[in-house]
């Protein structure tokens, strides 16, 4: 396996670019989720989007995934695969991800969205996960480790009460969606590698409300809690830069 592959100033820019390209998709998409819209009809609109943007997806196909966003409500973690039969409703919380790659650079964002009015304890394990990647993208800094990122994401979900995932991790993101290193949501503070310019995470917490083991369902994707609890997802795209971090993934 190669090492943490640095990117250059314009590099990161084509990076940017790309990462504009998911905000874009996913702007579009959370206007659209509303009670009574199918998880595949997101997958639909993603699809028109993206072509309009004249970019590609990177899930389709990737390990066989069958569709161009992953959609996952309430209980799903993630890799929630679009589907007909599953139409949103009031008080629904859905985490939606998407990657796509634009002039061969990939961007990864995702974001839980709240469908109509959900209870206190839905908003409250999406504001805690939105938070903890807030977080760790404040330690995004040229020399802290990344288990300063880790640390991070954990310390504050669990001060909160909610748990961590540890079956799915962060990435390196550049020419490929997935590039070392992984970034874990959870670790000890002050391990790992030291960051530097140049480096590209996508940071992904992924938070459940109960404990944090995972099952996958027949399908091989669908990731849902064991102890079906609920669960959020947020995930930016973030460049190391000598400036400060840089999120690529948002405005
Ligand atoms: N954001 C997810 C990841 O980084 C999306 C992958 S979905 C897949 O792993 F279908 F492409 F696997
Ligand atoms: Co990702």
């Amino acid at each position: 396996m190669k090492g943490i592959q640095l990117k250059s100033a314009a590099q990161i820019a084509k990076l940017r670019e790309a990462n504009l390209v998911v905000m874009q998709v996913l702007d579009v998409l959370a206007a659209a989720a509303a009670p009574g819209v199918s998880t595949w009809e997101l997958d639909q609109l993603a699809a028109k989007h993206l072509k309009h943007l004249r970019a590609e997806p990177a899930f389709l196909g990737y390990r066989g995934y069958p569709a161009v966003l992953c959609a996952s409500v309430n209980n799903t973690i993630v890799h929630g695969i679009p589907r007909k039969d599953i139409v949103l409703k009031d008080g629904d919380i859905l985490s939606l991800d998407f990657g796509a790659f634009k002039d061969g650079w990939c961007g990864d964002s995702a974001r839980t969205l709240e469908i109509g009015r959900v209870s206190p304890q839905a908003h409250a394990l999406v504001a805690a996960t939105r938070e903890s990647l807030e977080k760790a993208l404040e330690q995004c800094v040229v020399g802290r480790r990344l288990g300063d990122v880790s640390w991070a994401v954990q310390s504050h979900v669990e001060a909160r009460g909610f748990s961590v995932v540890r079956q799915f991790a962060g990435h390196g993101i550049g020419r490929h969606m997935h590039e070392p290193p992984q970034v874990p949501n959870y670790g000890e503070a002050g391990k790992g590698p030291r960051l530097s310019p140049g480096m590209v995470l996508a940071v992904e917490p992924m938070v459940n409300q109960g404990g944090p083991d995972v099952v996958i369902e027949e399908d091989g994707w669908t990731a849902v809690t064991k102890d079906g609890s609920l669960s959020a997802h947020f995930e930016h795209s973030v460049a190391i830069t000598e400036n400060g971090p840089m999120v690529l993934s948002r405005a």
